[in-house]
């Protein structure tokens, strides 16, 4: 019974000083375990006499379980201490902001070309989606181009491989190759009485040119182009004032200059008054006053001849403006050579 008791007492001492998880198992080996004291004093039980075993075995019994009551108690203690002390450390302010999603967002260019689009859709213009790779002809020849125009050199424009000797295959210089497949398109529905268009036609152009701040080997254009009866020349000033107003602001000022396109005739180009010193003159407008924004034109009678409408009966206009410039101008970018170099410093302004 004393020797119960003992074991009883030093066991509590020894868990008494016991600090972590790992010394409480040496612990629970060492008072619980196979070799424990206490299991070897309650094999020993046998030994007694019939008289002493039941009380001592009551004892013994007794001492387990206060071993095993006092083991759980200290474990829980040595948890919820754990509990704490990883609460404390690891502490997380709920109030703190918290760290926003990077949102993707739409190409400076692309944002410009569904702005054109849009404007030109709420005056009933659809758009029109032709080639990047062109023939000679539709390119040039169907355009009324001669045939030694300097526009066709090889340092001009990029020619790629397939396509006749007399009809090479390139990549377009400009949108208004549409406007042949657009027309032909249009006038197959009813070749004897061809429908009015009224199309925009948007896309990447190529040309072999010296990249520099102002001009790059590829750039889009957004072509337009008006094909009915009695469409005059009074038509393609107010489309395209309308649409600068739109674009820039409602009070911005336009001209017409005259200027040589071989697919239309007679030819314009469209500038807007600078917004940068409002027409007095500065840097970006060179001191003129204005910007140039685009070409334009009545469509030559060739022209329409070759998309099957009949010019004695059928008239229309064509004008042809780049996004990139028109964004240039819009947020004063210096450098046309921003836009296709991925600089996320730059496209994250837009
Ligand atoms: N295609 C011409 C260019 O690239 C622009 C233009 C289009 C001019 C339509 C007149 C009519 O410069």
């Amino acid at each position: 019974m004393e020797n119960l008791q003992t074991i009883r007492e030093q066991a509590l001492a020894a868990l008494n000083a016991v600090q972590d998880e790992a010394a409480l198992e040496q612990w629970k080996v060492a008072q619980l375990g196979r070799n424990a004291a206490l299991t070897q004093a309650m094999k020993n039980l046998g030994q007694l006499s019939a008289e002493e075993r039941p009380l001592a075995g009551k004892q013994a019994n007794e001492v387990k379980l206060a071993l095993e009551a006092a083991f759980d108690e200290k474990r829980s203690a040595l948890e919820g201490a754990r509990l704490r002390e990883s609460l404390s450390s690891e502490k997380l302010d709920v109030t703190l902001p918290g760290h926003s999603i990077a949102l993707g967002r739409l190409h400076p260019i692309t944002q410009t070309l569904r702005r054109v689009n849009a404007i030109f859709a709420q005056m009933g213009f659809q758009v029109y989606r032709s080639r990047d790779v062109e023939t000679d002809e539709y390119n040039f020849l169907l355009l009324n181009f001669p045939p030694n125009h300097p526009a066709r050199e090889m340092q001009d424009s990029f020619y790629v491989e397939g396509g006749a000797p007399d009809n090479p295959t390139l990549l377009r210089t400009h949108t208004s190759a549409g406007q042949i497949h657009a027309m032909r398109e249009y006038a197959a529905k009813d070749p004897g009485n061809p429908p009015p268009i009224r199309i925009v036609l948007p896309g990447m152009c190529y040309r072999f040119e010296q990249v520099s701040s102002r001009s790059e080997v590829q750039f889009t254009q957004v072509e337009g182009l008006a094909v009915g009866e009695n469409i005059t020349f009074g038509d393609l000033k107010g489309t395209l004032t309308d649409f600068a107003q739109r674009f820039f602001n409602a009070n911005v000022r336009t001209r017409f200059r005259a200027s040589h396109f071989p697919f239309t005739e007679p030819s314009a180009e469209m500038d807007v008054e600078c917004f940068v010193c409002g027409g007095s003159g500065c840097s970006v407008c060179k001191h003129s006053g204005w910007l140039e924004i685009l070409g334009s034109g009545m469509v030559h009678p060739n022209v329409l001849r070759n998309g099957g409408y009949d010019p004695e009966k059928y008239s229309g206009f064509a004008f042809g403006m780049g996004p990139e410039r028109l964004t240039m101008l819009r947020y004063r970018i210096e450098d046309i050579r921003y836009f296709w170099r991925n600089d996320m410093r730059f496209l994250e302004q837009f």
